[in-house]
């Protein structure tokens, strides 16, 4: 088996800070067809490496994303209609057939796992990654730690080692690679653990005018979990998967310390219902938990944005009286990648999302708002779960399985996760 080597490893898409591939007069023109002259504003006090590292962030940035702006800020859905999920007492009855059909496609080399680490954190109040962030109350216990003992069990299980894809950003790549290798990968094979970064958009005020972050760097954003699989492509990761045979990838959030990741049972069951994408989903504990929920949208599976959820849909019941949409992705989802090489290069929707975004003023001085002062542009996986002709929403139990780390304190803490982790016996 031929695995990649350390280069391949480190993000194949840095380039040499030396490396210019603009000049100022091309810049000029390209920043003018989208009204962005003044990213050019303090050229003239940098030094040529700054002008330099400029002049190739400009040429590196999609500015077409802000034509966004000019659209509505909402997407419009299709017609919107419940979708069967495969409920727990149903997978209890054949959970044992279920595990065996997925420990086997483990053990033919064929499940792979990605992690998407790229997002910011920022309601954490760190600018550390999120997986940085130790949860421990007698020792350290670090989000990526849990994470791969998590994945560890399987292997346990299995008996066969599982590739890791981990998705950073330009925000967090570095600081993420240093802290696996300070940590010796957490005891898992080095060699089955690859990174690579998605890409970065540029975040504007609420004119569509894009921030300078400082006079020679433009102010950017990672652009939402949607891109992972064209980065994989970028980086050359695909034909990893291509070598190695991986059919199914496990794509999962950083911040849900409980998920369970290349679950057999979850993999069988997709295989079994021969869907071309599985969702892990919990019964949302209240109508307005911040959670996707599952549905159909002109016969399609697609997921409502918790933002996105009317307060006719929250209400609407089916036949026995039960909430009608009320299955919510826990951000755990099983891809068939030739399906996802079908769809990869289709142009996602844009999210226009509020943000806090650090700049410098026209003075050239250094402001960190306090309140969002503009918009970071997104594409959101959920979108192509909408691409995929089935999906098999998979039911988990929510206190075993779905403990998220978004805010520093109340719902979706560190508090409420380690209550969880203790409830789930394990020693923090
Ligand atoms: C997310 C899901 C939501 C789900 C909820 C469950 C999306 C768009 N939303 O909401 O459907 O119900 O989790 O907890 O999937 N990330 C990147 N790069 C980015 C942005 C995000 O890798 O540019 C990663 C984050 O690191 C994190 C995950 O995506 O692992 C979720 O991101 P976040 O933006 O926090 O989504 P939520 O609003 O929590």
């Amino acid at each position: 088996m031929t695995l990649p080597t350390a280069d391949t490893k480190s993000n194949t898409m840095e380039r040499k800070a030396s490396e210019k591939r603009l000049t100022k007069v091309e810049a000029e023109k390209l920043l003018a067809q989208y009204g962005q002259e003044h990213l050019l504003r303090f050229f003239e006090e940098l030094t040529s490496q700054e002008q330099d590292q400029l002049l190739n962030q400009i040429a590196d940035t999609d500015f077409s994303v802000l034509k966004q702006l000019h659209k509505d800020a909402l997407q419009k859905k299709g017609r919107i209609s419940p979708i069967r999920a495969m409920e727990l007492p149903e997978i209890q009855e054949i959970k044992e057939e279920l595990t065996a059909l997925g420990l086997e496609a483990i053990r033919q080399n064929k499940v792979g796992a990605v992690l998407l680490a790229g997002g910011m954190g920022t309601r954490l109040g760190s600018d550390d990654p999120k997986g940085m962030c130790d949860i421990g109350i007698t020792r350290p216990v670090y989000i990526f730690q849990r994470l791969i003992r998590n994945l560890l069990d399987v292997v346990d299980l299995s008996g066969a080692w599982i590739h890791l894809f981990v998705m950073t950003s330009d925000k967090n790549h570095k600081a993420t690679v240093n802290f696996f290798q300070e940590k010796n990968y957490f005891n898992y094979p080095e060699e089955y653990i690859h990174f690579f970064q998605q890409e970065m958009a540029p975040a504007s005020d609420y004119d569509g005018k894009v921030y300078l972050e400082a006079k020679h760097k433009i102010a950017t954003s990672p652009n939402g979990n949607g891109g992972w699989f064209s980065s994989m492509k970028r980086a050359g990761l695909v034909k990893l998967l291509h070598q190695e045979g991986i059919e199914w990838l496990n794509v999962f959030a950083v911040d849900n310390v409980l998920q369970r990741i290349a679950d057999p049972c979850f993999i069988g069951a997709v295989l079994r219902q021969n869907c071309k994408v599985g969702a892990k989903v919990v019964r949302k504990n209240d109508p307005d938990e911040k959670v996707g929920v599952m549905c159909l949208e002109d016969g399609h599976p697609s997921i409502v944005e918790y933002y996105e959820l009317t307060r006719q849909l929250r209400d609407t019941r089916d036949e026995k009286g039960d909430p009608a949409y009320n299955f919510g992705v826990i951000l755990n989802y099983l891809f068939h990648e030739p399906s996802l090489e079908q769809i990869w290069d289709r142009e996602l929707p844009l999210h226009v999302v509020e943000k806090k975004i650090p700049y410098v003023n026209e003075e050239g001085e250094q402001i960190r708002p306090k309140e969002p002062n503009g918009y970071k542009f997104e594409s959101l996986i959920l979108d192509m779960i909408h691409m995929m002709d089935t999906c098999l929403p998979f039911e988990v139990e929510r206190n075993r399985e779905f403990a998220p780390i978004k805010n520093k304190t109340g719902v979706d803490s560190i508090e409420s996760a380690r209550r969880l982790l203790q409830e789930n016996g394990i020693p923090l």
